[in-house]
């Protein structure tokens, strides 16, 4: 009878061990499962946030401009381009203007670069591709107003 019971015990401790591995791999599953979803969910956010952003800046290039405008030209330019009080005194274009817009871009990279009456020369200090953009991003200022 004693033996009886002891392997009774025995066989029992091994079935409750079977169960815990069980448990314990279902837990396991559980936690795989709610990690992928979490997962899934993060990049699906991600994606929702971030293709809004992207047509919002419609280039890198155009940000870059944006911002070599505001370092170089907004002292004068204003960074709307209609001048700044400083270049009011000197009598800076409104860029956003039909006079400076009706300039083709060939002319206006080679204002930038070369400069012209109290306008500074940037050659040395923009790559072309740089002031290409500024005149990108001088027809831009055109379209805001
Ligand atoms: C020190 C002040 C100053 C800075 C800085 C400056 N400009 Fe000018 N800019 C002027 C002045 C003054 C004029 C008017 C020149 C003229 O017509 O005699 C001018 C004219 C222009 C024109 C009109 C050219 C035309 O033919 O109508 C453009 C385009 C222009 N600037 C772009 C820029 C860009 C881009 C930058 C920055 C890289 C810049 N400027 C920086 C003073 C400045």
């Amino acid at each position: 009878m004693s033996v009886g019971r002891k392997r009774r015990t025995h066989k029992d401790a091994i079935e409750e061990f079977k169960k815990g591995k069980i448990m314990l791999r279902d837990k396991y599953r559980h936690a795989l499962v709610c990690t992928s979803t979490i997962l899934m969910a993060l990049v699906g956010a991600l994606i929702f946030v971030s293709v809004p952003m992207v047509r919002a800046n419609p280039s890198p290039d155009s940000v870059a401009a944006s911002a070599t405008f505001r370092t170089k030209c907004a002292m004068c330019h204003g960074q709307d381009g209609a001048g700044s009080a400083v270049g009011k005194s000197m009598n800076v274009p409104d860029l956003r203007a039909p006079m400076v817009q009706n300039v083709p871009d060939a002319e206006l990279a080679q204002v930038i670069s070369n400069g012209k009456g109290g306008m500074p020369p940037f050659k040395s200090s923009l790559s072309e591709d740089q002031i290409r953009a500024l005149v990108t991003h001088i027809r831009s200022l055109h379209q805001k107003k």
